[in-house]
């Protein structure tokens, strides 16, 4: 009998967490990718730094398209992942800096599709992310969303540059100033529109709806700006909200 009961409490137990409140379960860049694709029927999908794989051996679509100069798997882990999600025989890999992809590659690959989905993950500074999203935006489908993973450094160790992340031996979080990247978007792009979401150390959300209530900052003022700036200022600046914003942005 107090087995029986043991088993019926842990069962409540785990409906309750399932009939949880959205709220309280963070949603990471793996599920706001999942839900866009599938209910927004976003389809071509390109990830810039893809590191082991993964999010990007997760993803279901046809046209996968993964950048990075270095990938940590070898050919077993993608026959593993083969097996476990057989939309990645569609998978293409480029094994070079995104700027080197964007040059000798993409024009060729978007010609005729174009860019749907983005998830932007490489290095994580200024000029390089930004680089990375004006591309994508490049190619982007007028429906289209990127997402910037890193968006929201909370402390300035993990907000430094590459090179004191190098000096510390790679180790601990880093964001870089990605940050400043979504401050540059909604200052000086104003045929787009992007916001951060406070989960998953801050995921940046960029559209090509046009942005009504733009910043005002210019590069060079972006590029004078420190950790401490954007700590005193990080809600107003890169438009932080809750996860449960995503939902009513895209009516879904
Ligand atoms: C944080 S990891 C990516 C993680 C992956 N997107 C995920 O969600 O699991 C960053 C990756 O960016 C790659 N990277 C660094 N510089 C890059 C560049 N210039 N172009 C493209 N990728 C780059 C690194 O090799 C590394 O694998």
């Amino acid at each position: 009998m107090r087995k029986l009961q043991g088993f019926a409490f842990r069962l409540n137990k785990k409906l309750l967490l399932l009939a949880a409140p959205r709220k309280n379960i963070p949603m990471d860049r793996l599920e706001i990718i999942q839900t866009l694709m599938r209910k927004k029927k976003l389809n071509n999908y390109l990830e810039i730094g893809v590191f082991n794989g993964h999010i990007f051996f997760r993803i279901k679509s046809d046209f996968k398209i993964a950048v990075d100069p270095e990938f940590r798997f070898d050919g077993l882990r993608k026959a593993g992942k083969l097996f476990l999600n057989p939309y990645n025989i569609y998978n293409r890999y480029y094994s070079k800096t995104s700027d080197a992809f964007f040059e000798q590659d993409a024009p060729g690959l978007f010609a005729r599709k174009k860019l749907d989905i983005s998830l932007i993950d490489g290095m994580h500074e200024y000029a390089f992310a930004l680089r990375d999203i004006e591309n994508a935006l490049h190619y982007l489908s007028g429906d289209g969303v990127i997402i910037v993973h890193d968006c929201n450094a909370l402390t300035a160790e993990s907000a430094c540059s590459f090179e004191e992340w190098k000096a510390r031996g790679f180790t601990g979080t880093w964001n870089g100033d990605v940050w400043k990247a979504i401050l540059h978007i909604r200052s000086l792009r104003k045929d787009c529109t992007a916001f951060v979401l406070d989960t998953d150390h801050g995921l940046g959300i960029i559209t090509k709806k046009p942005d009504h209530n733009p910043l005002d900052l210019t590069r060079d003022q972006i590029d004078q700006l420190t950790f401490t700036d954007f700590n005193m200022n990080r809600k107003e600046w890169i438009g932080l909200k809750p996860q449960e914003y995503f939902n009513d942005f895209f009516r879904i």
